[in-house]
């Protein structure tokens, strides 16, 4: 019945699992760098994202559509942490203006409750873009001592935990 929101749904669900693979393995490299900040950031990200996919393949189900689970993009193997931020940055922009569009070219095909999922979706993923946009403002500002206060968090959480008294 709906075909066109089917296709645009699974598009969705393609950039969706690039963007969990990709935030996934931001996560890993910076976790292994000693940076919890971000390291947290990007895997708190991933999981919104993935909580997207849910979301998308159930619409996608109830207009009796095929599910299609394949990522868009292969995972990009940055390890600098600028270079991380400028790409989630990017990806997030990517996503507002697809799913600002494909909003609209649901509402012409006369499925206002994917119009609904997708202008959902805009708001988190305007949120993303905001809050790797204030990370690579606060790597500007700060430069190195930006890094370094992460890891020297690690450290001060870690000496937390060794002196805390076993339960
Ligand atoms: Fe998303
Ligand atoms: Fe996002």
């Amino acid at each position: 019945m709906h075909a066109k929101s089917v296709a645009l749904l699974n598009k969705a669900v393609a950039d969706e699992l690039s963007a969990v693979h990709q935030y996934m393995y931001f996560h890993f490299h910076c976790n292994d760098q000693g940076y919890d900040l971000l390291a947290g950031l990007f895997q708190r990200t991933a999981i919104e994202e993935m909580l997207h996919i849910e979301q998308l393949s159930e619409r996608i189900l109830f207009i009796k559509g095929e599910v299609k689970i394949a990522a868009s993009e292969p995972v990009s193997e940055i390890k600098d942490v600028a270079a991380m931020l400028q790409k989630a940055r990017a990806m997030e922009e990517g996503s507002v203006r697809d799913y600002n569009l494909w909003a609209n070219e649901c509402g012409a095909a006369a499925d206002s409750v994917s119009k609904k999922l997708f202008e959902a979706l805009v708001a988190d993923e305007e949120r993303h873009y905001d809050q790797y946009d204030t990370e690579l403002e606060n790597l500007s500002k700060f430069g190195d001592h930006y890094l370094a206060l992460q890891s020297m968090e690690r450290s001060k959480t870690r000496a937390a935990m060794a002196a805390a008294p076993a339960p």
